[in-house]
């Protein structure tokens, strides 16, 4: 088993306050698609720099195929190919000429740039579109402009930052079916983070959430469903607000394993439904809460990430910066 990522009890600080991450710990199989979660701030794009020989950590070891990202630098950067969660190609130029500047950068022989660059563009299904200004491009186009600059030299691990961010979901399911069928072909190890549950739920082999610099669980995403219970029983009330002494009773319940708010409903997960919804239903009749529905659901990563987070994961901060510099670049 090769390792194509091997993390040990990394830290990064920043101006000696911030402490971006607190001792992360992660080994990845080569040839696995690896999704990394968490809330805005968590850490995932300091680690993402850090893996890719941006930044050093503070203290720790981290290795990328083996090589020590303190010391190696030079080599890992000839196997790695990233792209970041900000804008990374130009506008005002053509996708291939876009293209034939990272190719230079990447010291693509000339004799080959024309072949290499038309490929990567095809891989991306963007040949028809190849002489256009990048400026004329759909969100979701741009994006693939810029996964296609990264796969140009066929990358051992491609590391994505929010590689679907303000994407609509059609676009988004064209950039990962072609990812993944670059992916069968090279048996690239992708890493990527991301705020779409769907996305890691889909194409993920594994997950790792993390919160405030510390790895929060980790594992397949049939594992952490399956970690946190059978089943969620789903009350909406009809309105936002649910009194914190209902929810305090509710927890205490004995068939009760967790209980978390989202807007309007209140998720409540348990081993068995069929058991516990006429008990919970008594409870909260008697409390006087308002039902408007109630629904039931097997646990999604949604439920893991408010069980270990303790809200929603929502895209804000300087993620929605990103999200609307695409949004304004697919308006034109
Ligand atoms: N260059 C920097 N200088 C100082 N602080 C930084 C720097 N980069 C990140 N931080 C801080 O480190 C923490 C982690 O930031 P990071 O960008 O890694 O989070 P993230 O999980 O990628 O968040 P988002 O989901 O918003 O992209 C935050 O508190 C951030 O403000
Ligand atoms: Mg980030």
């Amino acid at each position: 088993m090769e390792l194509a990522i091997d993390v040990k009890q990394v830290t990064k600080n920043f101006q000696k306050k911030v402490w971006a991450l607190d001792g992360i710990d992660l080994t990845l199989e080569a040839g696995k698609v690896f999704a990394l979660l968490g809330p805005n701030g968590a850490g995932k794009t300091t680690l993402m720099r850090i893996l890719t020989t941006q930044f050093k950590p503070t203290s720790g070891e981290a290795r990328v195929f083996g090589l020590d990202v303190k010391r190696e630098g030079g080599k890992i950067r000839r196997l790695i190919s990233y792209v970041p969660q900000e804008m990374s190609v130009w506008t005002d130029v053509s996708g291939y000429e876009n293209l034939l500047v990272y190719a230079k950068i990447f010291g693509i022989p000339k004799a080959q740039r024309k072949q290499v660059i038309h490929e990567a563009m095809e891989k991306m299904g963007l040949t028809k579109v190849a002489n256009n200004l990048v400026k004329t491009y759909s969100g979701g186009m741009v994006r693939r402009c810029e996964i296609a600059c990264a796969l140009l030299i066929k990358p051992r691990i491609i590391f994505l930052d929010e590689p679907t961010i303000g994407l609509d979901p059609s676009a988004r399911s064209v950039v990962w079916k072609e990812l993944i069928e670059f992916k069968k072909e090279y048996g690239t190890t992708i890493f990527f983070n991301t705020h779409y549950m769907d996305e890691a739920n889909a194409y993920a082999d594994e997950i790792m959430l993390i919160n405030k610099g510390k790895v929060v669980t980790h594992g397949t995403a049939a594992e952490l469903k399956h970690s946190i219970g059978g089943e969620v029983i789903i009350f909406n009330t009809g309105k936002e607000g649910i009194k914190e002494t209902i929810i305090d009773s509710i927890r205490k319940m004995d068939v009760v394993k967790d209980v978390s708010i989202d807007r309007a409903e209140l998720r409540i997960v348990v081993n068995d439904a069929e058991t516990a919804l006429p008990r919970i239903l008594d409870s909260l009749r008697s409390q006087d809460m308002p039902i408007t529905q109630i629904s039931m659901a097997k646990p999604s990563l949604d439920d893991v990430f408010l069980k270990y987070v303790g809200t929603k994961l929502e895209v804000g901060g300087r993620l929605s910066d990103v999200r609307h510099m695409r949004i304004m670049i697919k308006k034109g």
